[in-house]
Order: C-alpha cells, then sequence, then structure tokens
C-alpha cells in the first residue's frame, strides 16, 4: 500500500466496513486504520476475512457475513459497537458482477446482483443507524458509473447501482437531521484490480481506453481511499447525498482527440 495521503483525519473514530475481504475496499480500511481509526471489516468469504483483518491492524476485527442476510450484518454492527464503542463511519462496499447479455441471464441471475449490491447496502447502512454517533456519523457506500450509463450486459448492475444512488440520496435526507452524513464513491477504471485486469485483455485495449479519459489515465486502489478518507472525515462535514466521480473524468464522455493541439484546418 503506498501512502499517497495519510493525515490522522479519524483519531478516535470507529469504522465498519463491508466487502473488505480484497480489492478496492481492503485498501479503504487499511487507510480507515492508518488514518487512526478503529477498524472492523466483513466479508463473505469465511477464508479470507481473518487475513483481510489482519492486513488492516493489529486490533481491527473481521467476521464473515453475507450482506444478503440482514440478521448476520446486525449482529456484526452489534459486535463492532460493543467491541469499540459507537460506530463513526460505515462503507458499504460489498459487490457481485459478471459479464452477461440480459437474455443470458435468469431471474434469479438478475435478482442475486441486485440483492448483494442493492440490499446489501440498504441492509448495512438501515442496520447500522441504531449503533451510530449522533450527530456525526460518515456513511459511504461504492457505487458504479452504470449508475447514470446504461451499458450493454450490466443490466443487473446497472440497475442495482442506480438503487444504491437513491439509497444515498433518500437516506441523506432522512437522516440528515440527526446528524448523519450520507454520501457515495463512484469509481472509473481502477488499474491495479482484478476486475480490471479480467476485463483488459491486451495492452493495445489499455493505451485506447486511457486515450479516452480525460485525466488520460485508470485510477488506483489508493485513490478511492484517500476520497473515501475524506468523505468518511470532519473534513467533508457539510457535504450530504452527494455521488463523488473518482474516475478521471470519464463520466462526462469520450475525451479522444487533442483539443490543445488541434489539427489545422
Ligand atoms: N452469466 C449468467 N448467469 C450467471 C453468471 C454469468 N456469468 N454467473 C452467475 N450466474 C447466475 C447463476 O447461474 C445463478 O442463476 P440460476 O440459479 O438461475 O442458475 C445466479 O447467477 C446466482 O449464481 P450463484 O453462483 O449461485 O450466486 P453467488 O451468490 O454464489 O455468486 C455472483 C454471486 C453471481 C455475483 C458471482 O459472480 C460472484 O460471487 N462473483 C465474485 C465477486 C464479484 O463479482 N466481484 C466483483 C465485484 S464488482
Amino acid at each position: 500500500m503506498t501512502e499517497t495521503f495519510n493525515p490522522q483525519l479519524l483519531t478516535g473514530k470507529v469504522a465498519f466496513v463491508a466487502g473488505a475481504s480484497s480489492g478496492i475496499n481492503l485498501r479503504i480500511a487499511q487507510r480507515y486504520a492508518a488514518a487512526g481509526a478503529k477498524v472492523m471489516v466483513i466479508s463473505r468469504s469465511e477464508e479470507k476475512i481473518a487475513a483481510a483483518a489482519a492486513s488492516v491492524s493489529d486490533d481491527a476485527i473481521g467476521m464473515a457475513c453475507d450482506v444478503r442476510d440482514y440478521a448476520k450484518v446486525a449482529e456484526a454492527l452489534a459486535h463492532c459497537h460493543d467491541r469499540f464503542g459507537e460506530i463513526d463511519i460505515v462503507l458499504s462496499g460489498a459487490a457481485g458482477n459478471f459479464l452477461s447479455p440480459a437474455l443470458g441471464m435468469s431471474a434469479n441471475a438478475f435478482k442475486t446482483v441486485v440483492d448483494i449490491d442493492l440490499l446489501g447496502t440498504f441492509n448495512v447502512l438501515h442496520a447500522s443507524f441504531q449503533h451510530l454517533r449522533k450527530p456525526g456519523a460518515s456513511l459511504v457506500s461504492i457505487t458504479a458509473g452504470q449508475a447514470v450509463r446504461p451499458m450493454m450486459y450490466q443490466i443487473h448492475a446497472c440497475a442495482a447501482k442506480a438503487g444504491v444512488n437513491q439509497v444515498t440520496k433518500c437516506l441523506a435526507m432522512e437522516w440528515g437531521p440527526a446528524g448523519v452524513r450520507v454520501n457515495a464513491v463512484s469509481p472509473g477504471p481502477i488499474g491495479d484490480t482484478e476486475g480490471m485486469a479480467r476485463l483488459a485483455p491486451n495492452e493495445d485495449f489499455v493505451k485506447s481506453s486511457k486515450a479516452r479519459i480525460p485525466l488520460r489515465d485508470w485510477g488506483t486502489k489508493d485513490d478511492i481511499a484517500d476520497a473515501c478518507l475524506w468523505l468518511a472525515s470532519d473534513a467533508s462535514r457539510y457535504v450530504t447525498g452527494a455521488i463523488i466521480n473518482v474516475d478521471g473524468g470519464s463520466e462526462l464522455g469520450d475525451a479522444g482527440g487533442d483539443a490543445l493541439n488541434p489539427p489545422k484546418r
């Protein structure tokens, strides 16, 4: 893990991170701990969760827990509260995905991704409310560009992430009066992830993808962790209901070409 930005913004705070056995969410949990928070991580994977917790910090705790199971999520949050005290930060990042045309998936396949991404986010945020520090808690969900941009072979993820954006905004309205902020981060293409490694078949693909992004590069897990650190901290105390794109400008559209050195016409 590279320390791109690591002030002790979260000293004395308690963070609960869902979907954190690997990848972006694990990096976020590590960033929260490095910034001074006590951290609990949950993930569906029995095998990976203990090692994930150990990689976060010496006193981080981990529990195997499927976000689709409300009772289990509630148990995990209660455990976090008992162990560390009132929860200041909840990061909801558990997600499942695969590429498939709509006609190639069953109703159960569609439901599975909606259940993990959307119902799972509702479960984590909803069950957290009674354990939150009020006022002061910050809830952050991981969404995706599919929430606002339809995409081939992604009908399930598009529907689920659109729901995550609306859950974020509805809870921001309902829980703002209690001093609870609710935001989401929408990562663009993140290069150092297993998912992107699978999607990028060769160097030509990588080059042409980067050439269409305004900032001309893919992001890193640290870019997402830094945005989630800011949203979790009091540095963003007046921000709620926001969907923060951390995507090099990808959401704006295709930025291919060279407007700074345009061809002579
Ligand atoms: N194409 C079409 N349908 C698929 C599929 C694919 N590539 N992969 C799974 N499905 C269907 C299954 O056939 C099943 O439907 P059925 O009961 O009608 O046959 C349904 O999806 C559920 O699959 P199952 O494997 O039982 O679900 P799961 O809860 O064990 O796994 C997934 C969840 C499907 C999201 C799985 O892809 C997964 O665990 N992925 C790893 C995590 C991940 O996706 N990470 C990326 C985060 S962005």
